[in-house]
């Protein structure tokens, strides 16, 4: 029998039979993997478990793609239409024969939470403020109130119910605020000590505490040494939207490898190229590894909330047990990778960013390592943890974030190259 008909046998006996296993919560995939000779060079270089038939199809990849930015569209963390994704991520795992499960976590994180200051009296208006991490959340009217440095003896009895107004240096800011509290205040806002605005942390914060700048932390001084000083401060809570990470483990659930890519997008946008595309050649890898002589220790995960600052990737790592980080050979992070005209990124730990240069290089596909300038994505959550990881990505997408980034821009060609040089890259990685 040659290959080439073998492998069409193959695929018909995989389309008559369906996927190994199915849940009745979940619909297969639309389209099942076809089957294409694998090219000379990765048949030498894989083990004989992967010798791999089934390969990565740019049509079929563009049809997951057209799921999620087409019909679904913009899929903010904790929105309506982020459900309906991770209800299509999952689906589409477990028909596969995955364990699936859902990580939910909070959205808001000390970064992204809110605060504000508002003076009404002696003029209104609204200076910048920053929140001080692990600061109380809540709203307080009153006074402001001057106390110096935040000394125990620098709080007038005026204080009490009010908001003392600090100056940075000296003390802690958990002292002055402390001390601040002790006095009877209900908020306190600390003002630098050099130019320009801080970013301060409590250790913890018993009332609403903000940072302002220098500037307009001396000019609400003046105005209250020269009268009455009104206004409110107000801090957001940590209680925002939920958002989630899909998580598919082969049975047994050990992971040397996982692979993904952000399923979320930004609220304006329907992200095809940001990154429909990075989901969906991570779902044709996890179908084609799962069919092509077993799924080995493979996982695979879809990360929630990367818009709002990596927050799904970080819920990830954090729940991962030391033993667990440790068998990790690979993050494979799969961003942006179908729009654009130059090479391949591979963005991330040097050894990898060569083993994949390699493999890339043994496929015919041009990629480089590079670094990414001004720009971030999951994969740097796990390299800050010490857990070697990967990018794969193409630089040039102007339209990124905006409402034009739809499908039809998509190279079907792309993603496919993208799932190849991944699917090597996981073969590699069983090799040694
Ligand atoms: N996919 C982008 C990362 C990116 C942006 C790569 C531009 C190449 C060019 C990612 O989804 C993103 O927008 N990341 C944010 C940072 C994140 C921490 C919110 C970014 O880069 O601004
Ligand atoms: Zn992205």
């Amino acid at each position: 029998m040659t290959r080439a008909l073998f492998a069409a046998l193959l695929t018909l006996a995989l389309l008559v039979l369906g996927p190994a296993c199915s849940s009745e919560d979940s619909a297969p995939p639309a389209i099942e993997p076809s089957a294409t000779a694998a090219p000379a060079a990765t048949a030498t270089t894989t083990p004989a478990s992967a010798a791999a038939t089934l390969q990565p199809d740019g049509d079929r990849i563009l049809g997951y793609v057209k799921k999620l930015a087409d019909e679904i569209g913009a899929r903010p963390a904790g929105s309506a239409k982020e459900d309906e994704a991770v209800a299509f991520i999952a689906g589409h795992l477990r028909a596969l024969g995955y364990d699936v499960t859902i990580q939910d976590f909070g959205v808001t994180s000390e970064a992204s939470r809110s605060a504000s200051l508002s003076i009404s009296a002696p003029s209104t208006q609204s200076p910048p403020a920053l929140p001080l991490g692990r600061s109380a959340s809540g709203s307080v009217q009153g006074s402001i109130v001057p106390a110096g440095g935040g000394a125990p003896n620098e709080f007038p009895a005026s204080v009490a119910g009010n908001i003392a107004l600090i100056e940075r240096g000296g003390l802690q800011f958990q002292q002055k605020v402390a001390n601040a509290a002790a006095a009877g205040a209900r908020a306190a806002i600390i003002y630098n000590n050099e130019p320009g605005s801080f970013l301060g942390s409590l250790t913890e914060g018993a009332i609403p505490a903000i940072s302002i700048s220098r500037e307009d932390g001396q000019a609400l001084l003046r105005d209250a040494q020269a009268g009455t000083l009104r206004g409110s401060i107000s801090v957001g809570g940590l209680d925002g939207p939920i958002g989630h990470n899909v998580i598919a483990k082969p049975p047994g659930g050990a992971c040397d490898t996982v692979t993904g890519g952000h399923f979320d997008s930004v609220p304006q946008a329907p992200g095809a190229s940001d990154n429909a595309t990075g989901t969906a050649a991570t779902l044709e890898l996890a179908s084609l590894i799962s069919q092509n002589g077993g799924m080995g220790a493979h996982c695979f995960v879809l990360w929630g909330a990367e818009e709002n600052g990596l927050i799904g990737s970080r819920a990830f790592v954090n729940s991962l047990a030391p033993a667990e980080r440790q068998r990790l050979k690979l993050v494979l992070n799969l961003d942006m990778v179908g729009v654009g005209e130059q090479a391949w990124w591979l963005i991330g730990t040097p050894r990898l960013q060569q083993q994949a240069q390699a493999v890339a290089s043994q496929l015919g596909i041009n990629a480089v390592p590079s670094s990414l300038f001004g720009a971030s994505s999951d994969h740097a959550t796990f390299i800050a943890e010490g857990i070697p990881s990967l990018m794969i990505h193409r630089w040039e997408d102007p339209l990124l974030h905006t409402p034009q980034d739809v499908s039809t821009r998509v190279q079907p060609q792309l993603l496919e190259e993208a799932a190849r040089i991944g699917l090597a890259l996981l073969h590699a990685m069983e090799a040694g």
